[in-house]
């Protein structure tokens, strides 16, 4: 019988990871990785590119097999957890937008979690995506097919497919690539909102920035964890450097933080 997750104690973690390894067939992309998430946490974990991030979400979502190790979500075993109880945005840059459906199609995918697609949405379907389309600002465009909507409303046409069953943990691949600075305010914001109504959320992201400036958590990763915590303490110089390399600078600023990439402004007048 699928677990539904029903636990809400605070000690129990969203995620547990003991001893976990992962591997595409002979390549070893992190070994032993233990990693609590607590729940109603609201985390993001960055680092550089191909560090391992989609497959560490992939395997808290257990659609990658670990090679090694357990899996908890809620404290039950990932392959026992009933299917709409983790809520999934992948990376958008991987749809094919010429996809002949509409965002009312896309956010009644999600409906679907048993992988039978029946062609017709019952009248309660239809005025619980009608909710939740309202609620997050797509209302307007449910019949425009998705070629035709903007990066904002993209990214909130999936984040309605992946809340349509009511998640308790809300996983996304990178929401804020690709999309203006302004829509990723917005977006962030709207994920805040989702956390404050109890949703556990964990995202990947290269924007340390915006990190800094929305997220309670951060989770700095590099093929294994190299550090989590607030924003603030976890955003060090030793902590950067650690993850990505010596190519970050941190300024501290009236409250902010701001970090940048350490590369002299005149690199390129040098390297033409
Ligand atoms: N489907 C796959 N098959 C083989 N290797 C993969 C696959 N997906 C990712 N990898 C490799 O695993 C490593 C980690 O990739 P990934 O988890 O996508 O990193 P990130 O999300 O941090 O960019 C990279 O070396 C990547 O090339
Ligand atoms: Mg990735």
């Amino acid at each position: 019988m699928p677990a539904t997750l029903h636990s809400d104690s605070p000690l129990v973690p969203a995620v547990k990871l003991t001893g976990v390894s992962a591997r595409y067939e002979q390549n070893v992309v992190f070994d032993d990785l233990c990693l609590e998430i607590a729940a109603g946490q609201f985390a993001g974990i960055v680092g550089p590119t191909a560090c391992g991030k989609s497959t560490l979400l992939k395997i808290i979502l257990g659609i990658h097999a670990v090679s090694a190790g357990q899996v908890e979500l809620y404290s039950y075993p990932v392959n026992t957890v009933r299917p709409g109880t983790i809520g999934y945005v992948p990376q958008l840059g991987s749809v094919d937008w010429n996809f002949p459906v509409t965002v009312e199609e896309v956010v009644s995918m999600g409906l679907y979690t048993n992988g039978c697609i029946w062609p017709w949405l019952s009248k309660q379907e239809r005025a619980c995506i009608r909710d939740l389309a309202h609620r997050l600002g797509v209302n307007d465009c449910l019949q425009n097919h998705i070629s035709d909507i903007s990066g904002g409303q993209r990214q909130r046409t999936f984040l309605a497919r992946a809340l349509i069953n009511n998640p308790k943990l809300l996983i996304l691949d990178e929401p804020t690539s690709g999309v203006d600075i302004k829509t990723q305010h917005e977006v962030l914001h709207l994920l805040g909102d989702i956390n404050k109504g109890g949703i556990t959320i964990l995202l990947t992201t290269h924007d340390l920035n915006a990190v800094a400036s929305h997220l309670p958590w951060v989770i700095c990763f590099n093929r294994g964890l190299v550090a989590q915590g607030r924003p603030n303490t976890i955003f060090t110089n030793e902590i950067l450097t650690k993850t990505y390399g010596g190519d970050i600078v941190i300024v501290k600023s009236e409250g902010h933080l701001l970090i940048a990439n350490s590369t002299p402004l005149n690199f390129m007048d040098e390297h033409p």
